[in-house]
């Protein structure tokens, strides 16, 4: 079978994230600029935590999800087979990779159905970017499409004005995109989501997405996988300027949680989010729930199944630690609690 230019794309992405160094080099995600408040007098039993949360109508087991990657290519079909086990025995959302490939032919159909038939009950997400979106003719015909094919909870759509823009094959053009996005949030059943893919999305951003009826913000800031050296290597281009654009995830959850006294919204931190630490600062900065892609991905391929479950449960054993020394005895308690800039401290 001939790949299309898209799955090979697909293809190519998977293969750099998993053997080329494409993180960013001198941003970091922020979240290393904090501390937490010791608490000495904390009454909270630790074999009580709870780390049970939810995801719009579903309850998860932790508040954690595993960030959409991929699709439409034959190297898909057995990550996500194997992702979407992962999240059945943790019970948390997984995403698939962008969905835009199954508009073209159903030659990878299964690559993105092989989600649902492993992950059992667990909300999906779908993943359709924004390029499309802006320029969809029948916009809720193809949204309905792709929410099909993977009996998707929720529907993400990623921004990556700073990918198209860099790669050879992109489409830097997303002019009619907020039209369409309030289309799409006013007319199918299920909670639409933005995400970024490594750049963040600002306050000034988000505030537009909210108003077109978005759900849920995933910032997907900058401190991890950098998209543009992603792309620059694929062109055999050196990196530049570009491959550090991007806001740092933690500033992104401080200023986008402030929009919480307009509108009501699911907020998620991703971008560099590599360790148990990372995620109980997002979460202290207002984060509902955190999300991880590619050192997902390098774990699955190299300790398989096993070795991502046993990932995710340590860092929330660390999460576990770090509710217990600061007093919070659930999540939702802890989404706020207090952080000291290091600065501070000395
Ligand atoms: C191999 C790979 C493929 C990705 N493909 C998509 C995609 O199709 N759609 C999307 O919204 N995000 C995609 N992403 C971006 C991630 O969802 C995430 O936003 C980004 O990589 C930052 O998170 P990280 O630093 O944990 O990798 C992909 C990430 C990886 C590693």
């Amino acid at each position: 079978m001939t790949q299309s230019k898209t799955s090979i794309r697909k293809k190519d992405h998977i293969k750099l994230c998993l053997t080329d160094e494409v993180e960013y080099i001198s941003k970091t995600n922020g979240f290393d600029k904090y501390e937490f408040e010791h608490y000495a007098v904390t009454e909270i039993d630790y074999n009580k935590i709870n780390l049970n949360s939810k995801f719009f109508s579903k309850k998860i087991n932790y508040p954690f999800l595993i960030s959409c990657m991929t699709g439409g290519t034959k190297e898909a079909k057995g990550i996500n087979e194997k992702l979407a086990i992962v999240a059945k025995e943790l019970n948390i959302p997984i995403g698939v990779g962008s969905q835009r490939q199954a508009l073209e032919n159903n030659s990878f159909h299964s690559s993105y159905k092989v989600v649902r038939q492993n992950a059992g009950d667990v909300p999906i997400i779908g993943n359709i970017g924004a390029a499309q979106v802006a320029k969809s003719k029948n916009i809720i015909k193809d949204i309905r499409q792709l929410i099909a094919i993977v009996e998707a909870d929720a529907m993400a759509v990623h921004v990556n004005p700073l990918q198209e823009l860099l790669q050879s094959e992109g489409e830097p053009d997303f002019s009619g995109l907020l039209k369409n996005l309030e289309l799409i949030c006013s007319k199918i059943q299920i909670p639409v989501i933005v995400k970024e893919v490594g750049s963040g999305i600002s306050m000034h951003a988000a505030k537009k997405l909210l108003e077109a009826g978005v759900k849920c913000i995933d910032v997907a800031g900058a401190g991890g996988t950098s998209w543009a050296s992603v792309e620059l290597k694929r062109n055999r281009q050196e990196n530049s300027f570009f491959s550090e654009w991007g806001l740092p995830t933690s500033y992104c959850i401080r200023t986008v949680n402030q929009l919480r006294k307009y509108f009501y919204f699911t907020l998620v931190a991703s971008g560099g989010i590599n360790n148990g630490v990372d995620i109980a600062k997002a979460l202290a900065l207002g984060a509902d729930l955190c999300g991880s892609a590619r050192i997902i991905l390098q774990e699955i391929v190299k300790n398989d199944v096993e070795g991502v479950i046993e990932l995710i449960r340590s860092w929330f054993t660390t999460v576990k630690n770090i509710m217990y020394l600061t007093g919070c005895s659930n999540t939702k308690n802890f989404i706020g609690i207090g952080l000291i800039k290091k600065e501070e401290l000395y």
